[in-house]
């Protein structure tokens, strides 16, 4: 995209339900696409987006389509406070603004080559559907993918459609409910139940997370007996942000920032900075 200080207008040109709270937006440019690095990405994986507008304010967004995708970037907003209220009252057509991306990303380069598992919890998914679209679109550099995906109730699982898309790409994708409903025929319980139906190759795995602090130490401890160690563990982490760029030190944890330092850290990096 442009200058990371600067906010660019974009116009929203679908809005799509994705449950009660979470809706899915997806932003144009007014003039033109959005530019691409020499790897042909509009973003990486895992990196963010500051999405608002004068007078509201601007919060941390995880695009969630494909990096390489460069008529739009698609991002899904939970409704909390200030900014992603204002969102939710939006319609098509209308204009907000858009910064960045900022921030590091998934270790892509890194994670050739291995077994990937992705888990997630909730409005976890955007930054781990964004490196599903990645490892698709380049199949043949990653082993097997897995999306383990958990939500409270049925009705709170984002992005159905699209794990449909994943699985014909050979994605295999476990989901899990914390209280179903009468029409769930999939399993019930946490994220970290699912690890038990995955089988990874236990020197070349890596794992990505996106989720609460309790989920993701609670992975951590049923990932380490499969053989995936802390370094093999990255975390996209959520913190209160402001400026998205190093300046103002709301996002800080321990001594790293947030916004510069990740969002994106190996396990071992952040173990007692988790929330
Ligand atoms: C790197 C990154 C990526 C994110 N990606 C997504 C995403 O794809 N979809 C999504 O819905 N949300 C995402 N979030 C969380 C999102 O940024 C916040 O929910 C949002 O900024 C709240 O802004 P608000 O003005 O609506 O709420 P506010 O009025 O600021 O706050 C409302 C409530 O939300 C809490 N809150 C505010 N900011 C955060 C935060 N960063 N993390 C957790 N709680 C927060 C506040 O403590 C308060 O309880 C992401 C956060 C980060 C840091
Ligand atoms: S959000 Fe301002 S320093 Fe990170």
């Amino acid at each position: 995209m442009n200058n990371i200080y600067e906010p660019q207008l974009v116009k929203i040109t679908k809005i799509e339900e994705q449950s009660p709270t979470v809706k899915l937006f997806r932003l144009e440019k007014i003039d033109g696409k959005f530019k691409k690095d020499e790897d042909g990405l509009v973003f990486r994986p895992g990196q963010f987006v500051m999405v608002g507008q004068i007078g509201y304010g601007e919060s941390p967004l995880g695009p969630l389509s494909s990096p390489y995708e460069d008529k739009y970037i698609e991002i899904a907003a939970r409704k909390a406070g200030t900014v992603t209220s204002y969102l939710h009252s939006l319609k098509e057509g209308d204009e907000i603004t858009l910064r960045g991306p900022l921030g590091n990303g998934f270790p892509l380069e890194f994670m050739e080559g291995k077994d990937v598992v992705c888990a997630t919890g909730g409005c976890g998914i955007p930054p781990i559907a964004a490196l599903v679209e990645y490892m698709v679109e380049n199949k043949e550099k990653f082993g097997r993918i897995y999306v383990l995906y958990g939500a409270k109730t049925p009705d709170e699982l984002l992005m159905r459609e699209k794990m449909k898309d994943w699985e014909k790409e050979g994605v295999k994708i476990i989901l899990t409910i914390d209280k179903p409903n009468k029409n769930w025929k999939g399993p019930v319980g946490f994220v970290t139940d699912l690890v038990k139906e995955i089988e990874v190759d236990e020197v070349n795995a890596v794992a990505t997370m996106c989720g609460p602090g309790p989920m993701v130490g609670a992975l951590e401890k049923v990932l380490r007996p499969l053989g995936i160690s802390d370094r093999r563990i990255f975390v996209s982490m959520e913190r209160k942000m402001q400026c998205g760029v190093g300046k103002c030190q709301h996002c800080t944890t321990g001594k790293k920032y947030v916004c510069l330092d990740g969002p994106v850290f190996n396990y071992d990096e952040i173990e007692n900075n988790k929330d």
